[in-house]
């Protein structure tokens, strides 16, 4: 379960003064009355999952594993990041016990970036999952028109057998193209979003490839949605933390930086970047997601958090346990005078500069923060934290008064460059 830790927040009421309106709000998203009810599926997936379709999942995922060296995941935005922030974070980004290499594309239009993963995998052994709910989105039409070539080039008859296809179930243009090639599918459902549906078989099925406990990561999401679950914000730290970003943005603060101290966690500040923009950028409102990984950035961003305009509050994602820690080892001869530390782990230094850059910020800069704990770096904490962060962003959202399950603004600039191409 995540911690929650207000008392270096600044903020100028307290929470529950929000109590009747968190509950009146929480009460609409239960009963699927709130704005975009329709998309509010991730509540009750934990158990609602398609159980013949997950143990398909993990059937697919053990033949990938034994008959191919790299998946590459196809897809952007909703249809990428969860299974990236889930697997780097799992297994770090240099995994040394992972079968099956993940790579990604459709993301980009980079000419660069597309033919570097094309040499890159042209001598392996591949299986491709595209991923698109809408099967149309461009950059990963364009990257999966050219594997799907590579592959049929490489594979022949076989390349059916080695491509996948996560897409609705029903609709749509690549729905209509698995079907005539006879691609393996998997369901994104109807009623989940892109940026919630990391916990759908758009990220299930690359997780499990990655060696990942798919099981363990459904787990945390179901008991998220118990230890997150209460109507009273009083019993409930995703609550509060929804209602103290309204707080602080009532204070004048419009940016959040969500901050770690674990740099395989960058891609889940990526993750949590398109959740929150994406649901509360509208209506004109909004607080901006931006992120930094300290202590690394704290030797770039470090100075305008400390001493910089007062436009942002911090939120800090502390892990309580990483998986590997060790001492910091003795020298005898002590040229570069570090000894002080022999002996103390390096954990344990992450952690006191942890604390120590919070005091910087908070009582010399006069910066707020928020700071959350999670456990450790599992399957299942990623799982917990899907359901901390999905039920905080619905209710911030809902508090603004907007819709957080629709993201209108990104077609404007499809629109435009829809014209540029000359697509019909
Ligand atoms: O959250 C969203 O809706 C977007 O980020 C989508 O996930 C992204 O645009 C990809 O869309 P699609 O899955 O239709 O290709």
């Amino acid at each position: 379960m995540i911690k929650l830790d207000l008392s270096h927040a600044k903020l100028n009421e307290s929470p529950s003064v929000w109590k009747d309106k968190v509950a009146e709000l929480d009460a609409a998203l239960v009963n699927k009355t709130c704005a975009g009810s329709d998309f509010t599926g991730w509540m009750t997936w934990a158990q609602d999952y398609d159980k013949e379709e997950f143990a398909r999942i993990l059937t697919t995922a053990k033949k990938i594993q034994d008959n191919s060296d790299v998946l590459v995941v196809c897809g952007i935005g909703g249809s990428y990041l969860g299974p990236r922030a889930c697997i780097e974070m799992v297994n770090g980004l240099y995994p040394m016990n992972q079968k099956v290499e993940v790579i990604y594309t459709g993301n980009t239009f980079s000419s660069t970036y597309i033919n570097q993963v094309m040499e890159y995998i042209k001598d392996k052994r591949v299986t491709v999952n595209v991923i698109s709910k809408s099967g149309t989105t461009t950059e990963t039409a364009i990257a999966f028109r050219i594997l799907k070539q590579f592959m049929e080039d490489k594979y022949g008859d076989e390349a059916k057998d080695r491509i996948i296809a996560t897409t609705d179930r029903a609709r749509g243009t690549l729905k209509a193209l698995a079907d005539k090639e006879g691609y393996e599918t998997f369901v994104i459902p109807d009623d989940i979003g892109g940026r919630f549906s990391g916990i759908t078989p758009v990220g299930l099925l690359p997780i499990a490839v990655a060696g990942i406990s798919i099981e363990d990561v459904l787990k945390g999401l179901g008991d998220g949605m118990k230890e997150y679950g209460s109507a009273n914000i009083d019993e409930n730290p995703s609550y509060q933390y929804a209602v103290a970003r309204r707080i602080l943005q009532n204070q004048g603060y419009d940016v959040e930086m969500f901050v770690e101290y674990e740099p395989q966690m960058q891609k889940v500040a990526e993750w949590w970047k398109q959740l929150f923009g994406e649901s509360e950028g509208k209506d004109g409102l909004g607080i901006l997601p931006d992120s930094a990984v300290f202590s690394t950035d704290l030797h770039s961003l470090g100075q305008f958090i400390q001493d910089g305009k007062k436009v942002l509050f911090e939120t800090n994602l502390y892990v309580d346990q990483p998986p590997v820690d060790f001492p910091f080892p003795s020298d005898k001869e002590n040229l570069d005078n570090m000894n002080y530390l022999a002996g103390k782990s390096i954990d344990w230094v992450n952690k006191m500069a942890a604390q120590g850059t919070l005091d910087a910020h908070e009582n010399t800069g006069g910066v707020p923060n928020i700071v959350l704990t999670m456990p450790g770096m599992t399957a299942y904490d990623f799982g917990n934290m899907c359901a901390f962060f999905f039920k905080a962003i619905a209710m911030t959202t809902l508090l603004n008064g907007s819709n957080p399950f629709n993201q209108p603004g990104v077609e404007v600039y499809k629109k435009n460059m829809f014209k540029l191409l000359g697509k019909e």
